[in-house]
Formats: structure tokens, C-alpha cells, sequence
């Protein structure tokens, strides 16, 4: 390894930065590409950079879809900026593992510190968190210390001859709390779906009856979770009701707010985590409208024993000398990446103003695109938009039921060929809406444009195509 790897790579990262927006949003292979393009035996001998950058420039570079690109709207779109990419270089090249304490104090205390900030820059209350991979993981973990404070003696035990433990979350949740429950051994049908409001979010009243009735059959209710953002509509939960009642019945509330928390940090926008002071755990995802890229997921926790009992299992190799925290002792993961740094990074060269400026521009972006569709003949837009999603369809005339949906489907797969912009699609009460997201630090209003000409496009194409499903 002569090769200066670091230097050429961070040449390979700022040429690429810079045409990132020239490249197709979506990549443009089939499936196998990189498979069949690759020699199944590893290299015997060693590999210069200029070899390994040929298949990095020829068959990497071809198959990747660009999550940094300015023109990517699909799912909840986000950023990877330099000083994220930084923030990833140097963790790897100081290789810093911090599962106890001393085997990293800086990256066990820097991660106290930077969740601190954003829980002032959001306005969450001074609790103890943990930094996870995904929010997939932090659920799956506030769920784990809600099912040991529901059932001690499981973690012991196992759950047989235990009264069914249930979770409720709402119909609109994220498919990641299904996971968790699964995944902790109560069996997919514990997670009780309730119901939502016209707006897609929970309604208390549906969870109260629900909550009453699985206690009346025998069963152990025995946590909520909230969502703020749904993945879909970026509903929010009504957090205060859902606290209050989880309070009264003594459930465990966690709150889902890893896309809708970035947005407390806009003064206009304070009010999506209204409530969440009264929970018992919140997941904010970084790596999503945060501007740091996959993965950083924040969990914080209001007592954090819980989780701490959930999961201290501490063998003898691994016993601690100091009296600080060890992060081991709160996840499932024993070894853990330094995903602290790129987030401090981030913070600290942008600055609390700047991440607000971005929040606030993004959702400005949306509403402006928001407004192109709902003054378009033959598109509207079908949920509001509080954050910086926009769900909208298009109603090609003499379309209807499956047809309908399938056109939008349609539509976005041919915006997302063209490789001028990547959207996705959602069910919005029932219809398949286009999805677009605006979250990407890179994204201008000319980008949002481009897209919104490319749907233009594309529909105009479509329709050539289409039959009508009505008489
Ligand atoms: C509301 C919500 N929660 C959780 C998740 C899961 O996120 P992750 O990929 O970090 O596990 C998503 C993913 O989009 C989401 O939309």
C-alpha cells in the first residue's frame, strides 16, 4: 500500500462533490452489473490506486444511486456535506471503538456533548442519549427497555407463561416498529395498529379503547409510540394526548420523530415536538434532515436504567475500571463507530443559524413546489406540507381507482429513467401519491424546477400512452 490512498481518495471525493449534479439522480444498470463485472476470486496480489480507481470510476461509480445528488426527492432526502465527510475520515483513520469509556473518552464524551447540543437546538429536555446506527435500532432499543420495565423478568426468563406484552402505534407508523416487536419476541399481532384521523394521525380515543380493551382480555399493554413525521403524510401524532394517556395507564410512550424532529430547530416549527417532554423516549435521525450522512440516529432517555437493565450484561474481559459511562451498556452492539464527530463537525461549521437557514429554506423549497402543482390543471397536492415533503399526484383526465395509482407509479418511473430527478411514491389515504422530498443541502430552487419540468415531461409523454379506465 505505497499509494498515498487518503489523498487520492479526498482528490476522488472533491472532483466528485463537484459533478455529483451532472450525474443521473438514479442509477442507470440492470441488476448484476457490479456483480458480473467483478472477478469472483479476491486478488492475489496487491493492487495499485490506479487500478482499484478504474473499477471505482467504471463499475462502482455507473451502479450508484446519488443520495448526495441536489435533484435526489425520494424517501426523506438528506446530505453528506465536507464537513460530515471529514468527520467520517478522521473516525476512521483514528479508529476509535467506544464501547467502554477508556477505549475512547473523546468519542464517548463528544457524543454527550453534540446530543446535548441538538437537544437544545430542538428543544428536547437534558436526558441521556445514545447515538444508534438507525432509528430502526434506537425503536427496537427504547422498546427493549419498555418491555423490560413491563416484564423484568423476561430478559431472565424469555416471555413463556408471560400475559401477552402489546404496543400500539398508529396505522400511518413506520414498518420499523413492527420490527422491533418481532424482534423482541412478542409476535407481530402484540403491535395493535390504531386508528388515525382524516390528517393520518393517531387518534387518542381509537388508542384509549384499544388500550382498555387488550387489558379487559388479559393482556399487558405496555408501550405507544408516537410518531412525528410519518414516513408517508410527515403526519404528527398528537404527542400530548398520546402522553397523557400512556401516562394514565402506564405504558411506555417512545417518540418516532427520526425524519419531523430536525424541524423543531425552526423557530416556526417548535411546535412538532410539543408533548415529547412528557415521554419517556425520542429518536431524531441526523443522518436524515440533519445534514450528516447514513448512519447517525439519536435516542435519548428520559431514564436511561431502564435501557441500561435492558441491556448491561457485562463479562469479565470487558469489566471497567472507571466510574464514567460505558456505551456497551446501552445498545446491542458492543463495538461502535465514532458517529459523534461528524455530527459535531456539521454543527460546528454550520452553526445553529445555519442549520436553521437550511430547515427553513428546504420547506420553503416545498411549499413553492407545493404551489406550482396546486396552480397545474390536472394535479394536486393531497397532504399538507409542515415540513419539507411534498405529496402530490396526477389526475390524467378519464383515470380513476387502480388505474389512477398506476399512472403516478408510471410517472415517477419515468422521471426517475430520465435521470434528471429521483422521486418515490406513497399511500396517502388510500391513493399513491408522488413523493418529493427536499433535504439535500445541494438543492436550489432551479433543482425543484428541473423536477417539477420533468414531471411535466414525462406526464406529457404518458398520456399518449394511457387508456382510460372509465366510460
Ligand atoms: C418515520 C420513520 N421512522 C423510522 C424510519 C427508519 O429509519 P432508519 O432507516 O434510520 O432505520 C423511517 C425511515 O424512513 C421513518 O420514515
Amino acid at each position: 500500500m505505497s499509494d498515498d490512498f487518503v489523498h487520492q481518495a479526498a482528490q476522488w471525493v472533491s472532483e466528485y462533490l463537484a459533478g455529483v449534479g451532472d450525474l443521473p439522480v438514479l442509477a442507470q444498470v440492470e441488476p448484476g452489473a457490479v456483480r458480473n463485472a467483478l472477478p469472483p476470486d479476491p486478488p492475489a496480489g496487491p493492487s495499485s490506486w490506479a487500478e482499484i480507481r478504474a473499477d471505482l470510476d467504471g463499475v462502482l461509480l455507473p451502479a450508484m444511486s446519488h443520495w448526495n445528488h441536489p435533484r435526489f426527492f425520494g424517501y426523506f432526502a438528506n446530505s453528506s456535506p465536507p464537513p460530515a465527510i471529514a468527520g467520517e475520515l478522521i473516525a476512521a483513520a483514528t479508529n476509535q471503538n467506544s464501547m467502554l469509556w477508556r477505549t475512547s473518552p473523546a468519542a464517548t464524551e463528544l457524543e454527550e456533548v453534540v446530543t446535548g447540543w441538538l437537544a437544545r437546538l430542538l428543544g428536547l429536555p437534558p436526558w441521556f442519549a445514545i447515538v444508534h446506527d438507525t432509528a430502526s435500532t434506537s425503536t427496537f432499543s427504547a422498546l427493549a427497555a419498555a418491555r423490560h420495565r413491563a416484564a423484568p423478568t423476561a430478559s431472565e426468563d424469555g416471555l413463556a407463561g408471560h400475559p401477552p406484552l402489546t404496543v400500539y402505534a398508529s396505522e400511518e407508523a413506520h414498518s420499523s416498529v413492527a420490527k422491533a416487536v418481532m424482534a423482541l419476541g412478542l409476535g407481530r399481532r402484540a403491535l395493535r395498529p390504531v386508528a388515525t384521523d382524516g390528517g393520518a394521525r393517531m387518534d387518542p380515543s381509537a388508542l384509549e379503547a384499544a388500550v382498555e380493551a387488550d387489558r379487559a382480555a388479559g393482556a399487558v399493554p405496555m408501550a405507544v409510540v408516537a410518531t412525528v413525521g410519518t414516513t408517508a403524510a410527515t403526519a404528527v401524532d398528537p404527542v400530548p394526548a398520546l402522553a397523557e394517556i400512556s401516562r394514565a395507564h402506564g405504558l411506555w410512550l417512545h417518540v418516532d420523530a427520526a425524519y419531523g424532529g430536525a424541524a423543531a430547530a425552526s423557530p416556526s416549527r417548535r411546535w412538532v415536538l410539543e408533548g415529547v417532554a412528557d415521554a419517556d423516549s425520542v429518536v431524531v435521525n441526523p443522518h436524515k434532515w440533519l445534514f450528516v450522512p447514513v448512519d447517525c440516529s439519536v435516542l435519548y432517555l428520559r431514564d436511561p436504567a431502564s435501557t441500561r437493565a435492558a441491556f448491561s450484561l457485562v463479562p469479565e474481559y470487558l469489566r471497567a475500571a472507571e466510574d464514567a459511562t460505558n456505551q456497551m451498556d446501552y445498545s446491542l452492539a458492543l463495538g461502535r463507530r465514532w458517529r459523534s464527530l461528524k455530527l459535531w463537525m456539521v454543527m460546528r461549521a454550520m452553526g445553529t443559524s445555519g442549520i436553521v437557514a437550511a430547515i427553513e429554506e428546504h420547506m420553503r423549497l416545498a411549499r413553492l413546489l407545493a404551489r406550482w402543482v396546486e396552480e397545474s390543471p390536472g394535479f394536486e397536492v393531497l397532504a399538507p406540507v409542515d415540513f419539507a415533503v411534498v405529496n402530490f399526484r396526477w389526475s390524467p383526465p378519464g383515470l380513476g381507482g387502480a388505474a389512477l395509482d398506476g399512472a403516478n407509479r408510471e410517472l415517477a418511473e419515468a422521471v426517475n429513467r430520465s435521470g434528471r430527478a429521483f422521486l418515490t411514491t406513497a399511500p396517502i389515504r388510500g391513493m399513491t401519491a408522488l413523493h418529493a422530498s427536499v433535504g439535500n443541502l445541494g438543492t436550489a430552487e432551479a433543482d425543484v424546477r428541473e423536477l417539477w419540468d420533468a414531471v411535466g415531461a414525462e406526464a406529457g409523454r404518458l398520456l399518449g400512452h394511457l387508456t382510460p379506465s372509465l366510460p
